[in-house]
């Protein structure tokens, strides 16, 4: 089954042509990050009339780099929650035009069973049941995977999710939006030892809070500047990282040991992180869990990880919308 799969949520156009959930065929995706970059972060409205511009080009390049018309997919796919609403409806209507013309089924997809699908692409012999740890801009969770379309939460982030503080701390150390990134490399060369920062408490043993971190590092370089101090960015960047992907991986380990689970994935955004991967990929050797990663390519926004989760909402869950498709900003994975 092939399925054409579309993605607006925030600041990617995307489009991507999937066979049977875990083959591409074609993957496009025309970034706006460079304009959100003069402004610090992600403008709405700009994403929503860039993804008017771009959304018939990337569609009709994903169609021609796959060889096919639009008659020659099985379905259409599209994410309708959650992210940006002026950027979701923006996908969410021109996949219904194509499913209304074509007469083609619409699938729905959620963003954040998009990333965690991005696996079954890169491994195919990943299978439900698992554990997935999902650290992105807006999600930071700990779920189980029950079966493809079956999901329920063990833990999830009290305030901010893992990327939102990647970013701000990062704006705060004076890197540009979206900061994940440098504060990835900056750390290659820092010492991760060199700033001792907290570690909050959370009721939930398995649940998450960045936002004490965020403030912490924020007041550091703060007062720093304010007594005319310098900072050692890249040390403070290394032990930033650290710290965010020592919480991550101690409570997921502790959750997947406490639940049985011998399979574990990671997914999301901030899954590109170089310091977060290998941590995660230490800790679940030493528990003897086998641990699946996307490649860095498939870890960010894009519409192939949109086609291969709608495969298994179709033939697993039996799942199409009809025109009265809408658009949600906000809506829990389970
Ligand atoms: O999943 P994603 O592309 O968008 C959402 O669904 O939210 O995640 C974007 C987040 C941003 O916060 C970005 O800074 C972060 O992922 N990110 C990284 C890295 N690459 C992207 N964070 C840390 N290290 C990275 N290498
Ligand atoms: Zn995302």
């Amino acid at each position: 089954m092939k399925i054409l799969a579309i993605e607006s949520s925030c600041d990617e156009t995307a489009a991507a042509v999937v066979e049977d959930g875990r083959k591409i065929i074609s993957n496009i995706i025309a970034t706006q990050v460079e304009e959100h970059k003069l402004y610090g972060g992600v403008v709405p409205e700009i994403a929503s009339r860039r993804h008017c511009e771009s959304i018939v080009g990337v569609v009709d390049e994903a169609l021609k780099s796959a060889d096919m018309e639009l008659g020659d997919v099985d379905a259409v796919a599209v994410t309708y929650a959650p992210g940006l609403i002026g950027a979701l409806l923006v996908g969410v209507n021109f996949a219904k035009s194509l499913a209304f013309a074509s007469g083609k089924p619409l699938i729905p997809v959620h963003h954040i069973k998009g990333h965690i699908a991005a696996n079954y692409i890169a491994h195919a012999e990943l299978e439900p049941p698992y554990i997935c740890l999902v650290a992105s801009g807006g999600h930071s969770q700990i779920m189980r995977v029950e079966s493809y379309t079956k999901f329920s939460t063990i833990g999830r982030t009290m305030d901010d999710a893992a990327g939102e503080a990647f970013d701000k701390a990062a704006r705060a150390m004076g890197f540009p939006y979206p900061g994940g990134l440098h504060i990835d490399k900056a750390a290659k060369n820092g010492d991760p030892k060199k700033y001792r920062l907290p570690r909050p408490h959370t009721a939930g043993p398995y649940d998450f809070s960045f936002s004490g971190l965020k403030t912490n590092v924020i007041n550091l370089v703060h007062n720093a500047q304010q007594k005319g101090e310098e900072l050692d960015i890249n040390s403070l960047a290394a032990s930033f990282q650290y710290t965010v992907a020592d919480i991550l991986t101690s409570k997921f380990v502790s959750a997947a040991n406490e639940y049985g689970y011998k399979t574990a994935a990671l997914a999301g955004g901030v899954a590109a992180n170089s310091g977060l991967r290998s941590l995660l990929e230490e800790r679940c050797a030493a528990n003897g869990i086998k641990l699946y990663i996307p490649p860095v390519a498939l870890c960010g926004d894009n519409a192939a990880m949109i086609g291969s989760q709608a495969y298994y909402e179709y033939t697993e869950a039996g799942i199409t919308a009809d025109m009265s498709l809408n658009a949600e900003a906000t809506k829990p994975l389970v």
